[in-house]
C-alpha cells in the first residue's frame, strides 16, 4: 500500500494563490488582444496619413495632357496636374496636385518644369514677350532653360522627367523643398 505524503498547512493556500495569479495574468493578456488590435486599426490611418497618387505608370509618370495641346509655336504653356489621391480612409478623385510648364523645343524635345518658384513657392508666370519665366513675389526671373537671372531664388527652376506615349504627355510629377540650394523632393 502506498502512503500519501501529508501536505503542509501552508502549501495548499500558496498553490491556490499561484493558480489565481496565473488566471489573472492569462485573462489580462486575452483581454488586451482585441484592445491592441482595435487601437492598431484605429491609429493605422493616422500613421499612413500621407496621400498616394493613383494612376501613375510603373515608372511614376502621370498623364498630364495630349501632345496636340502643346503650344504650336513652342512657347511654354502651363497645365494643371490632375490625379486621383488616396489616403488610408478616403479617395480624392480629380484633385489638382500642382501644375507644370510644358513645351517642345525646335529640336522636338519636350521640356517640363514645375510652376512653383524654388524660392518660396509662388507660381511662376511665363512672359512670352521676354521669353522668360517671371516670379511676381520677389521680382525674380528664369530663362527658358530654367537658370535663374538673380540670386534671390536659391536654385533654378525645377525640371521634371517627361515623355510622350501614344500622343499623350506624361510627367513624373514631384514637388521639391523651396528655399534651399539642393533639389530635395518633398
Ligand atoms: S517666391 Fe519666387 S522669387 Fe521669391
Amino acid at each position: 500500500m502506498i502512503e500519501k505524503t501529508p501536505t503542509s498547512s501552508t502549501e495548499e493556500p500558496r498553490r491556490d494563490f499561484m493558480t489565481k495569479a496565473l488566471a489573472v495574468v492569462v485573462g489580462a493578456i486575452v483581454g488586451l488582444v482585441p484592445i491592441v488590435a482595435g487601437a492598431v486599426t484605429m491609429f493605422d490611418p493616422l500613421i499612413k496619413r500621407r496621400r498616394s497618387v493613383l494612376g501613375t505608370d510603373d515608372d511614376g509618370f502621370l498623364k498630364v495632357t495630349s501632345a496636340s495641346s502643346l503650344d504650336s509655336t513652342g512657347a511654354p504653356r502651363m497645365f494643371p496636374v490632375i490625379a486621383d489621391l488616396q489616403d488610408a480612409w478616403n479617395k480624392f478623385p480629380n484633385t489638382e496636385i500642382g501644375s507644370v510648364y510644358l513645351w517642345k523645343t525646335s529640336e522636338g524635345e519636350i521640356k517640363a518644369f514645375t510652376s512653383r518658384c524654388p524660392h518660396l513657392g509662388c507660381t511662376v508666370n511665363y512672359k512670352a514677350s521676354e521669353k522668360l519665366f517671371g516670379c511676381p513675389c520677389h521680382d525674380s526671373s528664369f530663362n527658358l532653360d530654367g537658370t535663374r537671372n538673380n540670386e534671390i531664388p536659391p536654385r533654378g527652376m525645377d525640371s521634371l522627367d517627361v515623355k510622350e506615349v501614344d500622343g499623350e504627355i506624361l510627367v513624373k510629377f514631384q514637388k521639391f523643398r523651396a528655399g534651399i540650394h539642393d533639389r530635395i523632393p518633398v
